[in-house]
């Protein structure tokens, strides 16, 4: 925003990360977000604050972007929006507007209005759609804005905001761009679990997945993104949007049942993965794994297939050897798993290997520093990313998906 030339004020209510954020330090892996922050401060236009309330007092726009993390039920936890809503309530100048960017159920504009109080102040829903690792560039070059509002002039004046970004902005009321949202979110989902129940008719059949993806990519109505086979999806949207989902629907009596087939095709899909490695493992046998994030360019490991597929490992016996090139230190909630320092260290004396996540610098590891270090002599690549004639010819026994 500071970057479109805005004047920018970020309140958290986490001391440290403010200070550091305010040193030009970045607490997560996000390509460019360094490069703009440093761009921002240096031009005055972007500043860090402790506490909401010394970043609103002369506010036009409020932007509301705190985690609606998944509640008890699968329903979206919405105390983190509903806190912030109220210790803004009295300090918002007249007439500004209230924008929700976190990811809430249908309905929580009204929400943030009751917690408001304040008829002179609109809220607006300006979902976002950034993927994690490429935000900053989806958000410089984002497909469409989207803003929704009961009050049309309010998303006007929200969807001004972006006007230099030379995007459609598409105006809506405040349940359609929540639903939007998740709509997109379990659109996407459905596409790679279907890629990963064709991948698995693949194998069956004697087919290549690549190709047939390649195949009916160029179909415009199908497009050619999103379908990458892989472990199953996961992150800290789709696995917690799609539930949220199969929520709203419930509340709206009708059964989703389409969408719970694809969550059901992706835990098929862990279950899956985990007993291709397990039996190359052999019984009780060490794993060696590369990759641990969700997917690669991000640090983020909240609902990473890797993690699902470890805890299967784990709950079959196996001893695991991890090596991620964001992940130094040891995984709290998995004391038992081994974090190493490289590739080939992940690698000694394991029974097989496995790759999780698709780092590029996985693809450069020569098979031949490995083919001794793995005693079955087998790997499976979960996200075909390895050259399999060259770990074929170095010895290895190779599995991909769908192919
Ligand atoms: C997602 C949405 O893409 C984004 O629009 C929304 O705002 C937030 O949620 P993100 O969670 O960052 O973004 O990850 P994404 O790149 O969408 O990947 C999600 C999961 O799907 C990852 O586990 C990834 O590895 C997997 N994936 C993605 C595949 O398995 N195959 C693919 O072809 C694409």
């Amino acid at each position: 925003m500071a970057s479109l030339g805005h004047s920018v004020c970020c309140a958290d209510v986490d001391a440290k990360k403010v200070e550091r954020l305010r040193a030009g330090v970045i607490p997560i892996v996000e390509e460019g977000l360094e490069r703009l922050v440093a761009e921002g401060l240096s031009s005055g236009r972007l500043t860090f604050v402790l506490g909401a309330e010394n970043a609103v007092r002369s506010a036009e726009f409020v932007f509301l972007c705190v985690p609606t993390p998944e509640g008890a039920d699968g329903q979206a936890d919405l105390s983190f929006v509903e806190t912030a809503a109220q210790q803004i309530r009295e300090l918002l100048p007249r007439n500004s507007i209230v924008v929700n960017k976190s990811t809430v159920p249908v309905g929580s504009t009204r929400v943030v209005e009751r917690v408001l109080r304040r008829p002179d102040v609109s809220v607006v829903s300006n979902p976002e759609f950034l993927r994690e690792g490429t935000a900053v560039h989806d958000f410089l070059h984002p497909d469409r804005v989207v803003v929704g509002a009961d009050n049309l002039e309010a998303a006007e004046r929200v969807g001004r905001l972006y006007e230099a970004l030379g995007a459609p902005i598409l105006v809506t009321d405040a349940a359609s761009a929540e639903t939007i949202k998740y709509a997109a979110n379990a659109f996407l989902a459905t596409k790679i679990s279907f890629v990963n129940a064709i991948a698995a008719i693949c194998e069956g059949v004697g087919a290549d997945v690549r190709d047939v993806m390649r195949g009916i990519g160029y179909d415009r109505r199908i497009g050619n993104e999103f379908l990458r086979p892989g472990p199953g999806w996961g992150g800290s949207c789709f696995p917690k949007d799609t539930l949220a989902l199969l929520k709203i629907a419930e509340r709206a009596n009708y059964r989703f049942d389409l969408l719970q087939g694809v969550v059901d095709v992706n835990l098929q899909q862990f279950d899956r993965m985990a007993s291709r490695i397990s039996a190359a493992a052999g019984k009780g046998g060490t794993v060696a794994i590369w990759g641990l994030t969700f997917k690669a360019l991000t640090d983020d490991l909240r609902d990473s297939p890797a993690l699902e597929i470890i805890d299967r490992l784990l709950s079959m016996g196996h001893k695991i050897r991890a090596f991620d090139p964001t992940v130094r230190s040891g995984l709290e909630s998995y004391p038992s798993v081994q974090i190493c320092s490289s590739e080939v260290e992940a690698c000694e004396g394991a029974d097989v290997l496995a790759v999780l996540t698709e780092w590029e610098n996985f693809r450069w590891v020569d098979p031949t520093d490995i083919v001794g270090l793995i005693t079955s002599g087998h790997v499976v690549d979960t996200r075909n990313l390895l050259d399999r004639s060259a770990w074929l010819t170095a010895g290895f026994t190779y599995q991909g998906v769908g192919r």
